[in-house]
């Protein structure tokens, strides 16, 4: 059976920094209340342009690269998003057709900010059975779109961003060794976007009582996150047959540091085990993990062999973790010309759509 390693990752954030000084100046808070309540001091948000999709395939290009691996050759594009472009198409969809993906299914996974552990074990489960080769997996949101400037309880909190990885099949024991999921859907309100959905759809009234912002029961939710992160790595650890003495490191979601302490004291771990980077980029959901596991590998705190734990939680309710042993890309002695395969996507992607202009066009003439 082939093992599902970790060979390629990337992120991508906004430029635009909105800091907590910023937020003081639109609702009533203050840098000191948000740093010692969450850990945050700045995100990012999305400018003009900027949506989940193109952070995406910008996480995505970066996660191709260096994996050295073609677009064409993956199998299974997963974009994990709460602020995903359209309810349809998929985000995915976009992402696979702008990377030039062409061999590639492509799907949305909703799981919030616990998606991209969900999209990484289903992406791994599918290498593993030997379904397919090669698999990318994104998290990517853009959940400024959806917060309430005016709510103090939520628009501290979010930021913008995406982060890539490259799953590959390999007969080398290694890659992702494990993985648990769970939902507990009578929590659903407790973080919610109400309308725009088939319950609720867009309406003036909607759009009035405010539905189609982020609501959240803060409190509750933090109740939650600090019972389950610890319980998660530890389920996640026992499948793996690992100890806690044998983790290198964790990547937990990046949502409040003090919930990131709870989880160290539940497993008795010092904090420098825990990746944290909430204090620059705020909650980025389901992108949160992916982003944090880049900037542990660019500051060198993951080396090949290490075993990480890659925990979340978050609406829905979901939570999850994953345990894997790191990699790295697979050796392959051409380089990819990403540039020119890129290049050549872009084209396909323009022809593609002439094709069907012309199509539509022959059809309306000859056609029935
Ligand atoms: O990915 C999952 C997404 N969600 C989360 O992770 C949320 C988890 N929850 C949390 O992180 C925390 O509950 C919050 C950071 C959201 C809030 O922290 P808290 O310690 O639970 O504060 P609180 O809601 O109990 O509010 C304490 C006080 C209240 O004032 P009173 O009633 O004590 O007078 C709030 O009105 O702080 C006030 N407050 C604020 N003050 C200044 C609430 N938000 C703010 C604010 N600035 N932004």
């Amino acid at each position: 059976m082939a093992y599902a390693h970790i060979t390629g990752w990337g992120m991508a954030v906004p430029e635009k920094i909105l800091t907590n000084d910023d937020l003081s100046k639109m609702v009533d808070t203050n840098d000191e209340w948000i740093r010692s309540r969450t850990g945050i001091a700045e995100r990012r948000i999305a400018g003009e342009g900027e949506s989940s999709a193109t952070l995406a395939v910008e996480a995505s290009l970066r996660a191709l690269e260096v994996a050295n691996l073609k677009a064409a050759d993956i199998d299974l594009v997963i974009v994990s998003s709460s602020s995903p472009e359209h309810i349809f198409p998929a985000t995915a969809s976009l992402v696979q057709d702008q990377i030039g993906a062409i061999n590639a299914g492509a799907f949305d996974l909703s799981a919030a900010c616990t998606g991209f552990i969900f999209a990484t074990n289903m992406a791994a489960q599918s290498i593993r059975s030997g379904a397919i080769k090669n698999a990318l997996v994104i998290g990517a949101e853009t959940l400024s779109r959806f917060v309430d400037w005016t709510d103090r309880n939520t628009c501290i909190l979010f930021g913008d961003g995406a982060g890539a990885f490259v799953l590959q099949a390999n007969d080398e024991p290694g890659g992702v060794l494990s993985a648990v999921m769970h939902s507990d859907g009578s929590g659903g309100d407790l973080l919610s976007l109400p309308a725009g959905g088939s319950k609720l759809p867009t309406s003036e009234a909607t759009i009035r009582n405010g539905l189609h912002f982020i609501q959240m029961d803060g409190k509750s939710v933090f109740r939650f996150a600090t019972r389950v992160m610890a319980r998660a790595t530890k389920e996640a650890l026992e499948k793996a047959g690992l100890e806690i003495e044998d983790v290198d490191l964790i990547v937990p979601h990046q949502a409040n540091t003090r919930i990131i302490e709870a989880a160290a004291r539940g497993l008795k771990l010092p904090m420098e085990k825990f990746v944290v980077n909430l204090d620059r980029y705020g909650n980025t959901s389901t992108a949160s993990i992916p982003i944090a596991t880049v900037e542990a590998f660019e500051s060198g705190r993951i080396n090949p062999g290490d075993k990480i734990v890659f925990v979340g939680f978050g609406g829905g309710l979901t939570w999850g973790a994953f345990t894997a042993e790191w990699s790295g890309p697979l050796p392959s002695e051409r380089k990819v010309l990403h540039g020119w395969h890129l290049f050549l996507a872009r084209i396909r992607s323009v022809l593609l759509r002439i094709v069907r202009v012309i199509e539509g066009l022959i059809w309306g003439r000859f056609g029935r």
